[in-house]
């Protein structure tokens, strides 16, 4: 099941690289991807700073679209991808390996769409089993209904640097305020600076370090430099990974 759904996610990815830069495009991102599946094999060794954002009492920024015709939408069920499959929308579940598990265990998405055409792609957790369903990463999501911790965060590659991240990411925290969440959580590979400028443009601040040692990718061993957050609490307080996931 897993595999089909990745072979899937495969074949949309190769046509869109087709269609972006014909074989050249198709040879780069396939090197890219091998790369990365065989940096996955074996022991590696990740360091993450966790960013929080406290929702309540902040005026979240408010960001104009970058374009005309970006559409965000919440996803909570498979029923609304197949309402918006039937719209005429790419399905996201082509997109992204694992989207149907993950909107099973309790995961929201939030996607952005030019046209028909899916630009970014954002999964939230609010629960801690939903949590571990995207991120094996040891810091948790208290079940309060107040927390959320953003997780596989995606702009599509013809999309970077435009601005969609910033957009669709304030849209999706003012929605989880109107939904009572006061503190927004996301770890960030330490490397990936465009990723950690999207969440400090927005006002997160650094609450920790993760580092994280994995076998084929399983978390082996991991600390971290554990900050509390403001009311006391180490925000390592979730429920331990008890299945493998990607980040
Ligand atoms: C990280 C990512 C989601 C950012 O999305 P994006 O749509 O390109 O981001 P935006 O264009 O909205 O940029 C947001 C801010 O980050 C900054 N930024 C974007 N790319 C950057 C880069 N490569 N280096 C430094 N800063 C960068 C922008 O300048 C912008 O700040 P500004 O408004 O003050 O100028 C995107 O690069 C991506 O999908 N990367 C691959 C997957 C990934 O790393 N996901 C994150 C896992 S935690």
């Amino acid at each position: 099941m897993v595999l089909l759904e990745e072979l899937h996610v495969l074949s949309a990815r190769a046509g869109q690289a087709w269609r972006d830069g014909g074989w050249k495009a198709l040879a780069g991102r396939s090197a890219c991807y091998v790369s990365g599946r065989v940096g996955a094999l074996g022991l590696r060794r990740n360091e993450y700073r966790v960013a929080e954002l406290r929702l309540d009492g902040i005026d979240i920024p408010s960001v104009t679209c970058p374009f005309e015709g970006l559409r965000v939408f919440r996803v909570t069920r498979t029923a609304q991808l197949d309402e918006l499959v039937a719209q005429g929308c790419a399905d996201l579940r082509r997109y992204v390996a694992g989207a149907e598990r993950f909107l099973r265990a309790g995961a929201w998405a939030y996607v952005a769409y030019v046209g028909s055409t899916i630009a970014h792609v954002t999964w939230v957790a609010l629960t801690c089993r939903s949590k571990q369903a995207l991120d094996s990463l040891p810091y948790g999501v208290r079940e309060s209904g107040k927390e959320a911790v953003l997780s596989r965060v995606l702009t599509m590659r013809e999309y970077r640097g435009m601005g969609v991240g910033k957009y669709v990411t304030a849209w999706l925290l003012r929605d989880l305020s109107r939904e009572g969440v006061v503190t927004m959580r996301c770890a960030v590979e330490r490397r990936n600076t465009a990723s950690w400028a999207l969440y400090e443009r927005l006002g997160a601040r650094e609450l920790m370090t993760i580092r994280v040692v994995r076998l084929f990718g399983r978390v082996l061993f991991s600390d971290s430099s554990a900050a509390c957050d403001a009311t006391g609490t180490s925000p390592m307080a979730g429920e331990p990974p008890s299945e493998k996931a990607q980040e």
